[in-house]
């Protein structure tokens, strides 16, 4: 949600900001601005649009002289997407620029104060009453002001603050929001994600809840909230400068499909250690294991549909009770929850902002929680009791391809692992269990393999105007995911249906040349499904199947099939999502959406 950027250095500003921002996009990217002090005065350039209406308008940034600015790419909450509602917002004296990622929560009762006080609004945002309220705070020190001014805001926030009166400096500052200072040679730089600084430095601090930055060209300080200097110890980023990079393909989606199977090999393998599960980054003991009376998994999005599946895997192997939230709800719903239960959270980004407020209200009801993340560092890996990263390496495409594969990964291993503790699986199975994990980067391999297919199934299927995704159990989990990829980019109508379930009202959508996606990997469950399969085709459906390598019967019940390699059948959902995120992707391409930044969403969900 929102990408923040801000540079203080040596060369010209604006054009390191757009840079910057274009990494950032993925976070939002409705309209864009930037903010540059040129000498005299802040100069606040922004536009309703993606970035490149901002790069034109500045001519990549040679039209903005300054060596000291802030940017900003918006995914708007309060206030339509407009050049007037895009950041960065001036304080009315013109002292002031603010770059906001988040929700100030009391928006209205400070902008009805600040009226009151003679203070005019031009836009609808809530962000707008922070550069007001610094302007009311400001008696000539600006940390001062920054203090009092985080003293009366309530909600999430990272801010980028540039004042005209301290031109050498920007302000970063954040709460239940990301922000990074960026250390560099004669330059600093603060940003809501690690990409958008990565070409100039590798050296950050993460800022934690409440501390201020202040950045030069000479130096960075860090104060908390009593304005006492924090020390930090920089953290050295040494990602591959290329997983930042689309390295030659048409979108970071198909790039990320691509990087499955290194990804979940780097998620998998340090963590078994000859011929065991090794999860020496938790600190479950067994009696601990041994005393949970049920699971709670709790995420979003995709994560959520990692949860899903989850259930059947951690109940099979754990026999465990297990229930799933979306975060959302679960956080409003009272959940029964002591310190025999254990809170399962997972996230890509950790900062969604319905997932980290689960967490928290885990552990305030005493859950041990553990969570499953990829950004390290992020808020939910830093408040959880134990966290579990998945090692997918940064994730820009909107749509989750690899951080799912590998959040599924790390399920298996844990269920495995807590398995093997509890006794409630053999020594025969749990070897058995494991070798199938180690193989599975090698079938993601194989399943990739066969994307010409795929894309000639897309080519066939990409004018539709609904597509159903029907499975039992596991395949109902990836009916879910499978149905979700492709309606987020691809903008098709799409539902996913538990199979046995369609017929309770559903099949009444199903006309003539209706594609249903029927996932058929469950061997138990194969002839069900098939019988499934045969009353949607009785209404007239196209059926697409998906199941397993050799399971040629199923060519006999459908119009065309995706296979997949064989695999268990608890770790088929690894596989079998392969086809439907390419299917997925080819459908967007061959209607030429805008995959990697689909209209409405955003990859970060910060705000409620
Ligand atoms: C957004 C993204 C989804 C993601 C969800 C949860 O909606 O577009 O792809 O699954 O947030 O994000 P998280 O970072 O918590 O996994």
């Amino acid at each position: 949600m929102c990408g923040i950027v801000g540079y203080a250095g040596g060369d010209q500003a604006a054009p390191i900001l757009l840079k910057g921002l274009a990494k950032l996009e993925y976070r939002g990217y409705d309209s864009a601005g930037v903010a540059v002090y040129d000498g005299t005065s802040i100069q606040v350039v922004k536009t309703k649009g993606r970035l490149k209406v901002l790069s034109d308008k500045i001519h990549q940034g040679a039209d903005l002289s300054g060596v000291v600015g802030i940017g900003h790419t918006r995914w708007a909450t309060h206030g339509k997407p407009s050049d007037v509602n895009a950041h960065p917002h001036m304080s009315q004296s013109g002292k002031f620029a603010v770059v906001h990622n988040g929700i100030i929560e009391n928006y209205l009762s400070l902008r009805n104060f600040l009226t009151e006080q003679g203070y005019r609004f031009v836009s609808e945002t809530d962000t707008e009453v922070v550069a007001q309220l610094l302007d009311y705070f400001y008696e000539g020190n600006l940390l001062d002001a920054v203090v009092k001014t985080l003293g009366k805001i309530r909600g999430s926030y990272a801010l980028g603050i540039l004042c005209k009166d301290h031109p050498d400096c920007i302000i970063g500052v954040r709460k239940d929001s990301p922000l990074i200072v960026g250390l560099g040679k004669g330059e600093n730089f603060i940003a809501s994600d690690i990409p958008a600084i990565l070409n100039r430095t590798r050296d950050i601090y993460r800022l934690e809840e409440n501390e201020i930055a202040v950045v030069k060209k000479t130096g960075v300080a860090i104060y908390n909230l009593d304005k006492k200097i924090v020390e930090k110890t920089p953290c050295h980023i040494d990602w591959d400068i290329s997983s930042a990079e689309k390295c030659g393909y048409d979108h970071f989606m198909a790039k990320e499909i691509m990087e499955q199977p290194k990804a979940v090999r780097d998620t998998i393998s340090p963590r078994i250690r000859d011929g065991e599960i090794v999860l020496d980054d938790i600190r479950l003991t067994e009696e601990q294991i041994r005393n949970f009376t049920r699971i709670f998994i709790v995420a979003c999005g995709s994560a959520y549909h990692v949860g899903v599946v989850a259930k059947y895997i951690f109940e099979q192997y754990t026999r465990i009770p297990v229930e799933v939230d979306v975060a959302s709800e679960f956080r409003y719903r009272h959940p029964i929850i002591d310190h025999k239960v254990l809170v399962l959270v997972i996230s890509q980004s950790g900062e969604t902002a319905d997932t980290l407020a689960a967490l928290r209200e885990a552990k305030r009801l005493g859950a041990r929680t553990i969570s499953i993340v990829n950004v390290v560092g992020s808020s939910i890996a830093s408040e959880s009791d134990d966290v579990l990263y998945t090692w997918a390496g940064p994730e820009i495409a909107v749509a989750t391809t690899k951080a799912y594969s590998t959040q599924l990964a790390v399920v298996y291993l844990l269920a495995i692992y807590m398995a093997e503790k509890l006794g409630s699986m053999s020594k025969t199975d749990y070897r058995f269990y494991i070798s199938q994990l180690e193989s599975l980067p090698d079938k993601i391999q194989e399943a990739l393999n066969t994307k010409e297919h795929v894309r000639r199934l897309a080519d066939q299927f990409y004018r539709s105007d609904d597509i159903f995704f029907i499975g039992r159990n596991l395949d109902y989990a990836m009916s879910l995911e499978g149905s979700l990829k492709l309606k987020e980019i691809s903008y098709i109508h799409s539902e996913a249906y538990a199979a046995g379930e369609l017929k309770h009202g559903t099949i009444s959508l199903i006309e003539e040349g209706t594609l249903v996606v029927a996932l058929a990997t469950q061997r138990r469950l194969f002839e069900k499904m098939m019988s499934n399969v045969k009353e949607v085709k009785a209404r007239g459906a196209v059926v697409l199947g998906v199941t397993t390598d050799n399971n040629t019967q199923i060519e006999k019940e459908t119009d065309c099939a995706f296979y997949v390699p064989q695999i268990c059948d608890m770790m088929l959902p690894s596989l079998a999502v392969v086809p439907l995120q390419m299917f997925a992707y080819y459908v967007a391409f061959l209607k030429g959406c805008d995959i990697d930044k689909p209209r409405n969403l955003a990859k970060s969900v910060t705000v409620e």
